[in-house]
């Protein structure tokens, strides 16, 4: 028997563990020694019952993700799944951690389910853009109908075991152990059978035959998962359970699992898979760098990023001091968090008693002194060197020993901010994305002298605070402002050329961008661009374009000021197209002598997707991000750009490197040195490559 699933006996019951560390995933190892398992456990005839648990931390998370995309080994996990379900004695999934995907399917062919209370079930493979390809389609909705099989399948959420239990998925919650307490379930099952197969429930699912839940989910995902192939599919799937026989249902599970797998969306989700759990592997900074405790923070300033980057260290539990330089900008500050959290109290996801219990974690002050005891200080004060070189200066003179002192500029350089203080190793970039308290995204930024336990403290740190931390390297706008310069800078001369704002906006988001460049410019106030702009052009960089300045110049700063590129009507977020910016535009042409165009949508997601991809390539060239895929991640959750598309790196990938640098190379020709070219993008191309086969070379 192979070694990845044991067969022992406890009394008069056969146990059959999966020990595939560290999820058990149903490789074909694995898949080989549940069968051989099976079949020890039937031929043992001191065995008059068996259990299927999984050894170490959880049940069976699923199918084996990393053998996607190879043609798959036998024996196929339906096959497992049949055994199981055929078996001449009666089987029982303890289920601990977690029962998810084909690992959910593998406890649903056992004739019976027992759980303890923290575990979770779910049917997440939509998340990877696919379906339940072992009958998870067929057999949840005989057990639970069609609605509930729906949701859990379409959305991917997981569900605690005592919901489970409610719902029929589960037969009992076990105390204790889970596999003493399988044991106990199954010694007072009668051998003899029949044993209950859920394939042959049909009462439940038959009573969803014709029903308008079918069509009424596929009309909500068009909203929900707009764009997306997989939760439609997965709607036909358990439509074709209520209304084909078990085996043909089978069959047409099969069918539209293959049409997903061979989806260019799966690829883009599973690669997201693993990106987001390769931004935690830093090669300098192994796992088990010991990170300094961090049981206290403070912040420095409560305007827009400071009110936020408090919220998150409340939200996690850790006290944390707030310190402004006025009354009233503290007032001001508190006042804005409060009213955050009693929105999410209104809302229904907080109660009122968390909420004050969260609040009362924040001790706003006046006094840096204050400071003395933090373990992590985040900086958020001005943009503005001086004054960050002066708040530095004064906070080395106070923070302990072995604090760690970050700041969340967004632009500036964090060597020459460290350099004020007696201890550079201890700075760094903590670069957070506004809303701070909602968006998910950390950019962590490494300075020259940053010491690695500080970086293994923020990345730590920001993981526990609910972020997704992503480490960069110290540059202008480090990784994903700097992408978004040349971005910005295409949609600028879009316009000039001859499109409209809307245009520009709809054609990205038609493909799938959450916001279009416009409408986030005005999100992030044409204000801040403009500022920006002027200390590029000080520094003699590239900085965008004039259109900036005339509606800067027109005080139309965003949707602050209720104009910007667009107009916003009292009380509203959405941007309406305004006459006075297309008069500001046509203007600006006539003043250039640019002839308008039209320009095709195709070209406006060329032009600007690509000017993010060649961007990105130099950065990772410069050793900026570790990786493609950590660009993708922040990508991701920084900038609303679709995840079944997986990110402008992975995007490049799937077009074919070539066929981007050859339009690449066709925009230089139209505008010049901007669009030279990446050079790793031009010998990746040139020798066949990828920026996934670029990832695995490091
Ligand atoms: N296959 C292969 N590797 C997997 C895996 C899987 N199904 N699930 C997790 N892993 C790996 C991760 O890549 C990671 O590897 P690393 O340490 O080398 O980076 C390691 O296991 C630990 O994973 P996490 O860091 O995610 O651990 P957590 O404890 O945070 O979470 C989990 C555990 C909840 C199980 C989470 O890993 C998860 O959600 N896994 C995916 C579950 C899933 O999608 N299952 C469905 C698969 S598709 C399927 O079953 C098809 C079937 O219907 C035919
Ligand atoms: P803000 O202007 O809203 O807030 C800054 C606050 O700092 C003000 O309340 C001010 O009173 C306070 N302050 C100034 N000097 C201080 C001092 N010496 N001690 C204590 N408090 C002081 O600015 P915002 O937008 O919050 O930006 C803060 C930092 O975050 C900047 O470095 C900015 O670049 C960065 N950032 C901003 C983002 C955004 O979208 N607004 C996004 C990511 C980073």
């Amino acid at each position: 028997m192979t070694q990845v699933v044991q067969y022992s006996r406890r009394g008069a019951v056969g146990v059959i563990l999966v020990e595939n560390p560290p999820v058990n995933a149903l490789s074909q190892a694995v898949r080989q020694g549940l069968l051989d398992a099976l079949r020890q456990g039937l031929e043992d005839d001191g065995a008059r019952a068996l259990v299927l648990a999984g050894g170490g931390r959880t049940f069976i998370a699923g199918a084996d993700i990393a053998e996607f995309g190879r043609p798959l080994a036998a024996p196929d996990l339906n096959d497992v799944i049949a055994a199981f379900e055929d078996a001449a004695k009666p089987v029982v999934a303890a289920i601990h951690g977690t029962a998810l995907g084909g690992g959910l399917e593998v406890a649903l062919g056992c004739h019976y389910r027992v759980a303890v209370a923290k575990a979770m079930v779910g049917l997440p493979e939509v998340k990877l853009g696919i379906l339940p390809g072992a009958g998870g389609t067929q057999r949840l909705p005989r057990l639970v109908g069609a609605h509930v099989a729906l949701t859990m399948i379409t959305s991917g959420e997981f569900v605690p075991a005592p919901k489970a239990h409610e719902l029929g998925i589960l037969d009992a919650i076990v105390e204790g152990d889970p596999v003493d307490g399988a044991v106990r379930f199954a010694e007072a099952l009668d051998p003899a059978g029949p044993h209950p197969r859920v394939r042959d429930r049909a009462e439940r699912i038959a009573a969803d035959r014709g029903s308008a839940v079918f069509d009424e989910k596929r009309r909500a995902l068009e909203k929900t998962a707009r764009g997306l192939f997989a939760p439609q599919r997965c709607v036909d799937a358990v439509q074709a359970a209520a209304e084909l026989p078990f085996e043909e249902g089978l069959k047409r599970e099969r069918e539209l699992f293959g049409q997903c797998m061979a989806h260019p969306q799966s690829k883009a989700l599973i690669h997201v898979f693993f990106a987001e759990r390769a931004i935690g592997k830093i090669p300098d900074v192994p796992a088990d760098t010991p990170a300094r405790p961090v049981a206290t923070a403070a912040v420095l300033g409560a305007g827009t990023m400071g009110g936020g980057i408090a919220m998150n260290f409340a939200n996690a539990g850790i006290p944390v001091t707030l310190l402004e330089t006025s009354q009233e900008a503290l007032d001001r500050g508190l006042a804005t968090i409060a009213r955050n959290y009693a929105g999410t109290v209104a809302k229904g996801r907080l109660t009122q008693a968390e909420m004050e219990r969260r609040l009362s974690l924040i001790t706003p002050t006046l006094d840096m002194a204050a400071l003395a005891e933090a373990d992590m200080v985040v900086e958020a004060v001005f943009e503005d060197m001086a004054v960050k070189q002066d708040v530095f200066r004064r906070l080395d003179a106070v923070a302990k020993p072995g604090a760690v002192l970050a700041t969340n500029t967004s632009t500036l350089d964090i060597d020459a901010i460290a350099a004020v203080t007696s201890r550079p190793a201890d700075v760094i970039g903590m670069h957070f994305f506004s809303p701070a308290n909602v968006m998910k995204l950390l950019e962590v930024v490494r300075g020259s002298a940053t010491a690695k336990d500080v970086i293994a403290t923020a990345m730590q740190t920001g993981r526990k605070i609910g972020k997704v931390s992503v480490l960069v390297g110290n540059c202008d706008g480090f990784v994903g402002n700097r992408m978004l310069m040349p971005y910005s800078r295409q949609a600028e001369l879009l316009v000039e050329e001859g499109a409209w704002p809307e245009q520009v906006d709809k054609a990205l988001q038609d493909w799938g961008m959450a916001m279009g460049p416009f409408a986030m410019g005005d999100l992030a106030g044409v204000d801040v661009t403009w500022r920006i702009r002027q200390r590029r052009l000080a520094e003699g960089k590239a900085a965008g374009s004039p259109l900036t300045d005339r509606l800067y110049l027109m005080e139309r700063y965003g949707q602050k000021t209720g104009a910007g590129w667009y107009r916003y009507e009292a009380g509203s977020r959405t941007p309406l197209p305004d006459d006075a910016v297309k008069r500001m535009i046509e203007n600006h042409r006539e003043t250039h002598q640019i002839r308008p165009r039209a320009i095709s949508d195709e070209e406006i997601v060329k032009r600007m997707i690509y000017a993010l991809v060649n961007e990105g390539a130099k950065a990772l060239e410069e050793g900026m991000a570790l990786r493609a895929s950590d660009i993708d991640v922040i990508y991701l959750y920084g900038y609303g750009f679709p995840a079944w598309r997986g990110g402008p790196m992975h995007y490049a990938d799937s077009v074919g490197l070539p066929a981007v640098l050859a339009d690449i190379r066709a925009f230089q020709q139209h505008s010049g040195a901007e669009w030279t070219p990446a050079p790793l993008l031009e010998r990746l191309a040139a020798e066949g490559g990828s920026f996934a086969a670029h990832d695995r070379r490091r």
